[in-house]
């Protein structure tokens, strides 16, 4: 399976990621580093999650080039408008230690304690910010995360650069259609968080019993489901062996039984 997506501006990124949400800053330095060790080159982190000092601290601690590890973080939900977004950006690069982002994301067009709000414009000058973060070569690419069609319409029609990358919630039973297609349209990434569901889909014995059918775990074949659908998987844990099982996806899933696992329930809904 192919080892990278590439942006639209060319810029190539690993095609499993290391999420670290829900890891605490005091775990993070041991899971990065395990997950490094272990063959990831690309880390997902954000200022929200509270863990980029760590997370940053272990990139650079570990015998690897920074050019061979791709660092994404994000702008905080409820951060918005241009200089908001600058300082913020500042920020993130003072608690990684790196002196250069290779993503950058809106982490959520609206703050999450107001779900759906309407935040248009402070969105449409956090773009501004990211556009010209991105033209003095500090951000290597720059997207968006948990963003709808409509709020990516506000972005295409009022901006100079189409979004790379779109950051969602997908797993086998949320695939997002319309979303997705949008995406592929405009040539924008889609990376999937929560690909096991926050763990959820790990029980399911429909799962487990195709699972089974392939020799692998249950998180094996819901990974290797968002790569089948060309997004870009960012399981987390906190287990080594756990960690070298994600990327191990050296299995190909028919395309029956692909057709099974699209007509699956959401696990949380
Ligand atoms: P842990 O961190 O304790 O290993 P998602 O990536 O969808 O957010 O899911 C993460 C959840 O799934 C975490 O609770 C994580 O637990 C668990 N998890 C991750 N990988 C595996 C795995 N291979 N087997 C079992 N549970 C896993």
């Amino acid at each position: 399976s192919k080892e990278t997506f590439t942006f639209h501006n060319g810029v190539a990124i690993p095609s499993i990621g290391f999420g670290t949400w829900q890891i605490p800053n005091e775990e993070a330095y041991d899971s990065v580093t395990m997950a490094l060790k272990n063959g990831y080159t690309h880390i997902d982190t954000a200022l929200a999650y509270q863990n980029e000092e760590n997370v940053g601290k272990a990139i650079r601690d570990f015998d690897i080039a920074r050019g061979d590890v791709f660092v994404t973080s994000k702008l905080p939900a409820q951060r918005k408008g241009y200089q908001e977004t600058l300082d913020a950006f500042d920020e993130t690069m003072n608690n990684l230690g790196l002196d250069y982002l290779d993503l950058y994301l809106i982490h959520a067009p609206w703050p999450w304690d107001d779900i759906g709000s309407d935040h248009t414009e402070g969105n449409i000058e956090s773009w501004k910010a990211m556009e010209k973060l991105y033209n003095d070569g500090k951000i290597r690419a720059i997207g968006v995360s948990n963003f709808e069609i409509s709020d990516l319409q506000a972005i295409l029609d009022n901006c100079d650069i189409v979004p790379m990358a779109n950051q969602i919630p997908y797993y086998i039973g949320r695939d997002q259609k319309d979303l997705v297609a949008f995406c592929k349209e405009h040539d924008i990434v889609v990376e999937a968080y929560s690909p096991l569901a926050t763990g959820q889909l790990l029980d399911s014995p429909e799962l487990k019993e195709l699972a089974d059918k392939y020799g692998v775990t249950t998180a094996q074949l819901a990974i290797r489901y968002c790569l089948d659908k060309d997004t870009l998987p960012l399981p987390k844990s906190t287990h080594e062996k756990r960690i070298i099982e994600n990327k191990q996806l050296d299995f190909v899933i028919s395309e029956e039984d692909l057709a099974v696992l699209d007509k699956m329930e959401d696990v949380r809904s």
